[in-house]
């Protein structure tokens, strides 16, 4: 338990901390990454080159602070991030490291505005929250291992590349231990983990399950990313140098953006790629749910999973819209307006920009918090979530 004076420390100093974001984050990945470079097997290259898991990991230290008497308020905002660590084998021995380079660099950019008063009460604080996500995370890894599932990677063979159109490919993964695989939830993802020709590293990759559970194989649509990018690394990795035959390590499939039971009616909203997590939760639906999907895609050679969700869609008796955005603009409050019931649930996916305007959108119309389910596709670049 923090002292009373602790927290009033805290509590004062997360707003200094806030300002000098930007170059705290960036002097503590720079220590830590290059007196642990082990870690970059962990670390998503592209992220940190953006400077977007900077602000992620620091600025959500500082924002679980903020709520430090009141940890219980950021449990949905931990889910989500235990998740991923969890999909990429994050460990309680990694939790030091990261504490130490951050306080080291709360020191070196705040200089003598860094008393040891503060320093002890932020290695306090930082000890309490990591304890949270350890323990979260724990449970999360025997949740993993239950029915059949394992703990951190393991072997996969690639049993069938599937090219679906120009830009995306399916690929179809067995274990090679020939165990059966445990169930899973539409919209939950699984990590790829890859290493990438010339690079001595590990490159992860989370992506969405796209086929409805079953205990034999997992399916997964990967776009084509640009080449030259380093966004599209394990994209052009898999694309290009895997085949049929070949092994990736995969982890078991994690992610708490899943369709809730109950008889709201539920209203899709995807933007690009982000049709995966949706399509897969559509495709499990029943005849009864009052069901509406609107599709934004760029246009029609680039819009994915069309038939498959117009036949779903027609089962449920559904309404379903496509928008291309190459013509029709962004999507507005009026195309949304008529799916949108105060008691209906929004489920939205895409990039950031996209789904923060819907869900203001959503927000707009009356939708409760609660009622709005949303998976950023990449870091959260703020805070808000907490
Ligand atoms: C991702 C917070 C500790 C490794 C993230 C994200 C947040 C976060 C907000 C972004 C989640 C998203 O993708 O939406 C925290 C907090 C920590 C902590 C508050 C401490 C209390 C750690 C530790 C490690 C770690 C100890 C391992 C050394 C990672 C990695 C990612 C990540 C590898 C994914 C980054 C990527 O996109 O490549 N974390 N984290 N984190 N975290 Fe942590």
């Amino acid at each position: 338990m923090l002292s009373q004076q602790t927290i009033d420390i805290i509590k004062s100093t997360v707003p200094v901390l806030e300002q000098h974001g930007v170059t705290i984050t960036k002097t503590f990945y720079k220590n830590m990454l290059s007196k642990n470079p082990d870690l970059l097997n962990y670390f998503n290259h592209v992220n940190q080159n953006q400077g977007r898991q900077q602000t992620a990991l620091a600025n959500s230290v500082y924002a679980a602070a903020a709520h430090i008497d009141n940890l219980q308020a950021i449990v949905p905002a931990v889910m989500l991030i235990a998740h991923k660590h969890r999909a990429l084998g994050i460990l309680p021995e990694h939790y030091p490291i990261v504490g130490e380079n951050l306080l080291g660099a709360i020191k070196e950019v705040l200089g003598d505005a860094a008393t040891d008063d503060i320093i002890n009460a932020w290695a306090e604080a930082y000890g309490v929250i990591a304890d949270v996500f350890i323990s979260v995370e724990e449970d999360l890894y025997q949740k993993a291992e239950e029915n059949g599932g394992w703990r951190l990677f393991k072997p996969f063979k690639v049993a069938k590349k599937v090219v679906e159109n120009e830009q995306v490919t399916s690929f179809y993964f067995t274990p090679e231990d020939g165990q059966p695989l445990p169930d899973f939830e539409a919209g939950q993802y699984i990590t790829v983990r890859v290493k990438p020709t010339g690079s001595q590293y590990y490159a992860n990759r989370h992506y969405t399950v796209s086929q409805p559970s079953n205990n034999n194989e997992y399916v997964i649509s990967v776009k084509r990313e640009d080449e030259n990018s380093p966004a599209g690394v394990v994209s052009t990795f898999l694309h290009n140098e895997v085949n049929e035959g070949d092994t990736v390590e995969l982890s078991a499939p994690a992610g708490d953006f899943t369709l809730q039971e109950g008889n709201n009616p539920v209203l899709f909203v995807s933007g690009g790629i982000g049709v995966t997590p949706l399509n897969a939760m559509l495709q499990t639906m029943e005849l009864g749910r009052n069901v509406t999907f609107y599709q934004s895609a760029r246009n029609e050679q680039s819009v994915a999973f069309k038939e498959q969700i117009e036949k779903k869609i027609n089962e449920l008796n559904g309404t379903y819209r496509v928008h291309y955005s190459d013509a029709q603009g962004y999507v507005t409050k009026e195309d949304l307006a008529p799916y949108i019931q105060p008691n209906t649930e929004v489920y939205v996916c895409g990039p950031a920009p996209f789904m923060e305007s819907v869900i203001s959108i959503a927000k707009d119309l009356n939708v409760a918090n609660e009622n709005i389910h949303y998976e950023f596709f990449g870091p959260l670049m703020t805070v808000k979530a907490l």
